[in-house]
């Protein structure tokens, strides 16, 4: 047993190293610098595009909509006990701390649980944190094809019961530039000063 405990470490360790190795030849950390304290994203790796989603009001919203102005976009549901919350409120304490260059980013927030969250419990979830928040739901089919484009990750994690199932979900935050292209990345323990600094580095190289 021990023999093949070891051969499937060696091949795990085999396949790591050749992911690595095709990342790294493909142009690796060299090949998108994002802001001073954002995520490296590999190069050609296109992340963003276009998204055809509904409001809290029940509208339908394209990203086109956000145009000329920064998109702060962050995929997640608002059941999540936790990590959303506590991302919503960075978002909204970095968009406070911008002051009036606020009024060029458009806040963002995109769930991957349309079975529950409607235009009307995404409307009111995001009043929660600012006025200025805006909710995005849509069809399974609308959430997915935003959530591929954005490379999010998300999934059921327990089906126990069917209300009160939580979702796996990759909780990055996107600064799109006001051409939709993805202007920088941030990940989960950024504080809002760091998120505020890195978007108005952002901001000015554009005004
Ligand atoms: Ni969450």
């Amino acid at each position: 047993m021990r023999t093949v405990r070891w051969i499937a470490y060696g091949l795990v360790v085999v396949v790591v190293a050749a992911v690595a190795l095709v990342w790294v030849q493909r142009g690796g950390l060299s090949g998108f610098n994002a802001a001073r304290i954002g995520v490296s994203v590999p190069g050609g790796v296109s992340v963003g595009g276009p998204f055809t989603l509904v409001n809290g009001q029940g509208k339908t919203v394209t990203d086109a909509d956000f145009r000329g102005r920064f998109m702060l976009v962050y995929f997640g549901y608002t059941f999540c006990p936790d990590v959303c919350p506590t991302d919503l409120q960075l978002m909204t304490n970095a968009m406070e701390l911008l002051g009036k260059d606020a009024a060029r980013v458009a806040p963002i927030f995109i769930t991957v649980d349309p079975a529950r969250d409607t235009p009307q419990v995404i409307g009111e979830y995001t009043k929660l944190f600012s006025d200025k928040l805006v909710g995005l739901t849509g069809t399974p089919e609308q959430i997915a094809a935003a959530a591929r484009a954005y490379r999010v990750y998300y999934a059921k994690a327990s089906s126990a019961q069917s209300t009160t199932y939580l979702m796996d979900h990759s909780s990055f935050i996107y600064l799109m530039g006001p051409d939709g292209k993805l202007s920088a990345l941030f990940s989960q323990g950024t504080t809002a000063k760091d998120l505020a600094d890195g978007i108005r580095a952002k901001l000015a190289g554009t005004s």
